[in-house]
């Protein structure tokens, strides 16, 4: 069954929910079955691109993504980021979004920031677009706060971080991704809103967790933060096979009879 905001929603209090990013049809393909919500994250830009952080992919990029994102998947709910710059005004905001709804499948867009955007998202969501809100630690703001910060370490902080998340339910957004904050501010957070609150290196008690999938599956070596689980070795299963496969094509061994017309 196709994954609704509704049918996310209901689960708050009763059933975690479980995401993960994916950049491509053949991995959204993978997940797709078994998990609730796959986000094209702009964290594409580093994992997928090589680049040192999320702000030089633009939307024509994400679009190209998340069609692909879309074509590999049947029933998970998809959000697309909205990526740096591309919504630094209401308008702009709405012609972007609009640009991902006529273009791609996306179910909603994810928006970094906190209060300062709920009129934006408010005009987002009047239109009919579908709109996550992401805070805590924002990727898209590491380079002007000169690095990746864990919030919610002092009260004003954990004051402004649960304002924050109640302004953005109040302006319409579905859901909140809470990255990066102290794991009983994220509670505290979790238990005022109505809305699910989705972790990422925010602790237990948040609605759902996300990780990024090259980081949870071992192949994103270049840092691996705390908060990431690895499920998989992935990066010395593809070095052990492509030896093997080097070793092969060198002795001959590769391709047999049977593999060959
Ligand atoms: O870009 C991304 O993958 C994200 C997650 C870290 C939530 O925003």
């Amino acid at each position: 069954m196709k994954k609704t905001i509704q049918i996310l929603q209901a689960k708050k209090g009763v059933e975690k929910i479980t995401a993960i990013t994916a950049y491509d049809a053949l991995f959204a393909n993978l997940f797709d079955p078994y998990i609730d919500i796959i986000l094209v994250g702009d964290s594409l830009n580093m994992s997928f691109g090589g680049n040192q952080d999320t702000l030089s992919i633009g939307i024509e990029k994400m679009i190209y993504h998340t069609k692909a994102v879309c074509k590999g998947s049947k029933e998970a709910f998809i959000i697309a980021d909205m990526p740096f710059g591309s919504y630094q005004s209401g308008d702009m905001a709405l012609k972007n979004a609009v640009k991902i709804y006529r273009q791609t499948h996306a179910d909603a867009i994810k928006i970094e920031g906190g209060i300062e955007r709920s009129e934006l998202i408010r005009h987002l969501v009047h239109e009919g677009i579908g709109v996550i809100a992401h805070i805590g630690l924002m990727p898209q703001f590491a380079r002007f706060e000169g690095g990746y910060k864990i919030k919610g370490k002092n009260q004003e902080e954990a004051k402004k971080l649960l304002d924050s998340a109640i302004a953005l339910q109040d302006s319409g957004a579905s859901m909140v991704v809470l990255e990066g904050i102290q794991a009983k501010i994220a509670k505290n957070i979790t238990e005022n809103l109505k809305i699910p609150t989705i972790g990422i290196g925010s602790g237990i008690h948040c609605d759902g967790q996300i990780l990024v999938w090259s980081d949870m599956f071992g192949f994103f070596e270049r840092f691996e933060p705390k908060f990431v689980r690895k499920y998989l070795d992935g990066s010395s299963l593809i070095k052990n096979a492509l030896q093997t496969y080097i070793q092969d094509v060198k002795t001959g061994n590769f391709p047999s009879l049977e593999e060959s017309y």
